[in-house]
């Protein structure tokens, strides 16, 4: 008994310490909504996916042929069609990534049997049957609902090449090129809504100066041609220059400074910038699953630093170009992560945590607040490739809690953005300091004020409480993801770790009352 005495006065001061903190610690936020003030509209491209040839990325994840056992539709697995078309996806970027530059399409058109098999040399040097080309990565659009972002090569193609692949895909008038294609099965010609002119031509793209690659891009950009008659006035292909993966600004400044003195027979729509979420910078060393706090709030804070990369980058196009004609295309961003034990590290293979669904809602809101230059973005990369949607293994399956993540947040694509204030404090873990809570809200078409709400505290719940200027919200549903720890996973045997759950969250007099739990995503749709 004396023990026991002793050892409670022993805890005293630290269960004093814990009452005072739980008295002052905010874990109540309040946040104001105005619908009054609405912001611009959140681009449903911001939700676009990347697939390049990489990896299990296409082969396998996507591809798995005609006589394969697994379910397939010409080739094309049934699973991951039916996933992604839950997420709307509205555009895959493809081939590359990297790849993009060394590809070259006449490889990967006409009979299966009559296609060259060549070396992938950029990643991992193995060997491609080409069996995934243009025509089945137009079905696959196809099949899942999306558009099309097609990269021609820029450092091992030529404007010729490039320009012979455009008329493939989009003639209609009979040119050789046409009937190919209706050859190969596709009378009506493709629509190409965007075109990459090069990938990262600072580096794996040819390694070019800013100049040379300007000098590239005027090239392209005019006779690269769409001829689709649907995309001639309305529906027009947008052109995306290459820019920069680093925050500095010379790059974006040498291509701006060209644009501004653009003439008719040049132009570009959208300027491209890569940047990924490394926390320890690279070579990559975070691990994707089994790990704690540290390397959670370390990923998180990490990942933050996109809103500066975008400020620079918008400053600097904004010398040039202050109507914000042309939009910034994220096309490449995510984590990436230390790849998996007994994987091919050529083939970027990691699993894909809560910690990485709480990144990628960081992210989106991030850019649904740059919304009015930030016009489009995907993520790296859609299946089985870095922070993908989508994990394979033979005939198995699993989804992502990123890919849950999307799912939540299909509502905010084309919906206008609506400001939201609020101030829940910081969560501290050793050195890192990050902010509480993230939120971000958008009006949809039919009217539905769209909220989402990020607890990043992994510990402690957060009470919600949320008053609203030009909505009166009568009612409420919404869905939380979240995991019993911060590197939860789903996996083949155990999918359902990390899934959404639904919630009924309560609206009194007018105001929206909710408890967040600890490491947690929230979508709630509220109606008037
Ligand atoms: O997504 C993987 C690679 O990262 C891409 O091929 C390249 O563009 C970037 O460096």
């Amino acid at each position: 008994m004396p023990g026991k005495v002793l050892r409670s006065l022993r805890y005293a001061p630290l269960l004093a310490l814990l009452v005072i903190q739980a008295a002052t610690a905010q874990d109540k936020a309040h946040l104001s909504i105005d619908a009054s003030k609405p912001g611009p509209t959140i681009d449903r491209n911001l939700f676009g996916q990347f697939a390049e040839n990489l990896g299990h990325g296409l082969y396998e994840g996507i591809w798995v042929g005609p006589d394969s056992t697994i379910p397939n539709t010409r080739g094309i697995r049934n699973d991951v069609v039916t996933a992604l078309r839950e997420l709307h996806v509205p555009n895959v970027r493809w081939p590359g990534g990297c790849f993009a530059d060394e590809y070259h399409w006449r490889k990967g058109v006409g009979p299966a049997a009559s296609r060259p098999a060549t070396l992938n040399s950029t990643w991992g040097g193995v060997v491609d049957s080409n069996a995934f080309g243009t025509d089945e990565f137009m079905d696959f659009l196809h099949q899942i609902g999306s558009d099309a972002y097609i990269s021609v090569n820029v450092g091992s193609g030529t404007p010729q090449e490039a320009a012979e692949w455009l008329e493939y895909m989009t003639a209609a008038a009979p040119t050789s090129l046409e009937k190919e294609r209706a050859a190969n099965g596709h009378p009506e010609p493709y629509k190409v809504r965007f075109l990459g002119i090069g990938n990262e031509s600072w580096s794996c793209g040819g390694n070019m100066t800013s100049d040379y690659y300007l000098s590239q891009l005027k090239i392209y950009s005019h006779f690269v041609r769409n001829m689709n008659p649907a995309q001639q006035d309305k529906d027009k292909m947008v052109r995306v220059a290459v820019g920069p993966g680093f925050p500095e600004t010379e790059w974006t400044e040498a291509i701006m400074k060209g644009w501004q003195h653009h003439d008719w027979a040049w132009d570009f729509n959208a300027l491209s910038v890569h940047w990924y979420t490394t926390a320890n910078g690279w070579p990559v060393s975070t691990p994707s699953t089994g790990f704690g706090l540290d390397d959670y709030a370390k990923v998180l804070k990490s990942s933050l630093f996109i809103d500066e990369f975008l400020h620079k980058q918008e400053a600097a196009m904004d010398k040039y170009d202050p109507k914000k004609l042309v939009a910034l295309s994220v096309d490449e961003w995510g984590a990436w992560h230390a790849p998996l034990a007994g994987t091919n590290p050529a083939f970027l293979v990691q699993q894909n945590s809560i910690r990485d669904a709480i990144l990628a809602s960081l992210t989106l809101n991030i850019f649904a607040r740059h919304a009015d230059r930030v016009r489009m973005a995907n993520i790296a990369q859609m299946i089985n490739v870095l922070q993908s949607m989508i994990l394979t293994d033979k005939e198995k399956i699993v989804l992502t809690p990123t890919y849950y993540l999307y799912k939540m947040y299909v509502p905010f694509q084309g919906a206008t953005f609506i400001p939201v204030n609020f101030d829940a404090g910081m969560y501290t873990h050793g050195a890192v300091t990050l902010p509480r809570l993230d939120a971000v809200a958008a009006r949809d078409a039919s009217g539905k004020l769209i909220l989402e709400l990020t607890n990043l505290d992994p510990v402690k719940p957060l009470e919600i409480d949320t008053d609203f200027n030009g909505f009166a919200p009568r009612f409420a549903t919404g869905q939380t993801l979240t995991a019993a720890a911060v590197d939860s996973v789903n996996t083949f045997d155990a999918p359902n770790n990390v899934v959404p759950r639904p919630i009924s969250p309560k609206i009194e007099q007018g105001k929206l009352k909710f408890t967040l739990g600890p490491k947690s995503i929230t979508v709630i749709a509220l109606e008037q």
